[in-house]
């Protein structure tokens, strides 16, 4: 996945474009690019590295008033300058967000062409060129360059000589920012909003010309069409850093709040709950289907709704999925959770899903994302920008979601009583209430930031919840760490546990608390530093060094209780180990690829 930013308009571009950059880091960051345009002629600028490298190569004065960026995540050819866009190629400069299946086909009928990169994205500024030259209209190019491409791009596009902006996309994001001042593109909202919070949003094989006064889009016939400007509710600090050390340490505190904003979305009464749930009852299979953090909260909706709803449910990580033979029933129902709502493997999932006239709902929460757009419904959270690349928020307000389909199910089923519905009431409180002792967690992640192995036990949807608290702490702090079901220790992992290897028990579910502690014991006994999370006392305080303790509450909403302190610990782990905590090595925000 990559980050474009493009403008054209009465100021400076350099300084817009890269601050825009700077802002969709989070979109890939292993190398970055400019195109401006001075004195009729453009100019390019790239680097390997942080955007920041490319920033010291600038002169921010540039008298250039148009250009493009470019914020790379590898897919085709290494991170490396010369793999870094911008791509220029005859009077063609392009940058791209997306993978182009069909480039080495594309490449060898442009053999007149010598290419620099290994990239797909140079084939197509060269198929554009070839193109332009022939038609000497780019308007007429871009019209029915869907005709030759294949796979997902969304493109920043300057042409030698023309002194507009041409943006095009399939299946990868694209914005157009209006603003008094000039037009942007941009691959998301956070690189405008320093500017305008109104835009276009460019829907597939649509495509549009900005100028520094004017944007005119195109539809998928070349045919001019009229969109409505959409605006951002969201103030610029909704999606920058707000005063926190990192985005990750604000989007976790920024949780109450966006989890009562996903509630009050669907639940203000039954009345409500069920005109946005509507039709879900009639299902009698789910599948649940996501990748990463997805996949473990579809586990944790798993227990509810199959608790609550008498619904089987199986769950499934999506880049399995899809390739795995299924037995779909009359009324079967894919759920497809996203928080960027572009991951490859979980759209492929769902085009596939469509295909075979399965019903799909989305959870997801990009408006206007791909998975959101295609599925047959979509059910938004409304966690806002998430910049981490360590998703919290999200994840909890995915939690939320899942738990409002499960309430909504057992209302339905009688297993629950609507009266339920006021546990939601203070879900913001409550939240707000362990996020307040963050010490306990300090002092936690004091006692196990230099271990290398440490482990997560838990039964059931504790289990569950311990797949979301190793995949944090592993993704920020680098440590390697499992997620274990308690039951099966015994089976082999416990010869791993060596004296003070910290093993952290979730134990929030009555009907094995007593299991999981003998569970507990066993490592002890072996010298373990246990750590207990849980919603009762253990009156046994040789089974623990630390106990947290959180309220007793209903099931549908304990569990975010828990994964908040999970979330802390692994924070505090990575910033004593000093990791790039909101960009960890290797990891983009959203797997846009294969
Ligand atoms: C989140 O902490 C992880 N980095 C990652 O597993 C993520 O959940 C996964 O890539 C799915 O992303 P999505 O929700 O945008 O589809």
């Amino acid at each position: 996945m990559c980050g474009i930013v493009g403008y054209v308009g009465k100021s400076k571009c350099v300084p817009k474009i890269i601050s825009g950059l700077e802002s969709l880091e989070y979109r890939g960051y292993d190398s970055a690019g400019i195109a401006y345009v001075t004195n009729e002629s453009i100019k390019i600028k790239k680097e390997q590295g942080r955007i920041k490298v490319l920033k010291d190569s600038l002169n921010m004065n540039e008298e250039s008033y148009m250009g493009i960026g470019h914020t790379r995540w590898a897919t085709h050819g290494k991170p490396c300058k010369v793999n870094s866009h911008p791509h220029q190629v005859g009077d063609i400069t392009i940058v791209h967000n997306g993978i182009i299946e069909n480039y080495e086909e594309l490449k060898n009928n442009l053999k007149e062409y010598k290419f620099k990169s290994e990239t797909d994205s140079e084939v197509v500024a060269a198929l554009i060129d070839k193109l332009y030259h022939e038609d000497k209209d780019i308007i007429k190019v871009l019209s029915k360059l869907k005709d030759y491409l294949i796979g997902s791009y969304a493109l920043g596009i300057l042409v030698n000589g023309d002194d507009n902006i041409y943006a095009i996309r399939k299946d990868s994001p694209l914005i157009i920012g209006i603003s008094e001042d000039g037009n942007f593109i941009a691959s998301d909202v956070p690189a405008i909003l320093e500017y305008t919070n109104m835009y276009y949003l460019l829907l597939n094989d649509e495509f549009a010309l900005i100028s520094k006064d004017d944007v005119v889009i195109y539809d998928k016939n070349g045919e001019i069409s009229t969109k409505s400007l959409m605006t951002f509710e969201g103030s610029k600090e909704a999606a920058m850093k707000n005063g926190y050390d990192h985005y990750m340490l604000k989007e976790i505190y920024e949780q109450p709040k966006v989890v009562m904003e996903t509630i009050k979305e669907y639940i203000l009464d039954y009345k409500h709950l069920k005109e946005r749930m509507k039709g879900l009852e009639k299902y009698d299979a789910i599948d649940i289907v996501g990748c990463g953090s997805a996949y473990h909260v579809g586990l944790v909706g798993k227990s509810l709704i199959m608790k609550y709803g008498k619904v089987p449910v199986y769950v499934d990580i999506a880049s399995e999925y899809r390739y795995t033979e299924h037995i779909y029933s009359k009324k079967h129902l894919i759920i497809l959770i996203s928080q960027s709502g572009e991951t490859a493997d979980t759209l492929a999932v769902l085009r596939e899903a469509k295909q075979q006239g399965i019903d799909t709902l989305a959870i997801v929460n990009v408006v206007g994302s791909s998975i959101a757009r295609e599925a047959h419904k979509v059910l938004y959270i409304k966690a806002g920008p998430e910049i981490a690349v360590a998703t919290t928020k999200a994840y909890l307000c995915q939690l939320m979601m899942l738990s409002l389909i499960a309430l909504y199910l057992g209302i339905n089923k009688g297993t629950l009583d609507k009266k339920i519905i006021n546990e939601y009431d203070n879900m913001d409180l409550l939240l707000e209430k362990e996020l307040e002792n963050k010490k306990e967690l300090e002092d936690i992640a004091k006692l196990i930031y230099k271990n290398k192995d440490i482990f997560y036990l838990g039964r059931k949807i504790d289990y569950s919840l311990c797949m979301e608290a190793s995949l944090k702490l592993k993704e920020v702090s680098y440590l390697h760490s499992e997620a274990y079901a308690a039951g099966e220790l015994k089976h082999g992992t416990i010869s791993l546990i060596e004296d003070k290897t910290p093993v952290i028990s979730i134990i929030t579910d009555d009907d094995i608390r007593l299991k999981t502690l003998s569970n507990v014991k066993e490592v002890c006994a072996r010298g373990a530093l246990s750590i207990i999370i849980s919603n009762e006392d253990v009156l046994d305080k040789s089974l623990y060094t630390k106990l947290i303790k959180i309220p007793k509450v209903h099931e549908l909403i304990g569990s975010a209780l828990v994964m908040v302190k999970c979330q802390l610990i692994a924070y505090y782990v990575a910033r004593l180990n000093g990791c790039d905590i909101d960009k960890p090595r290797n990891l983009a925000k959203s797997v846009t690829v294969e």
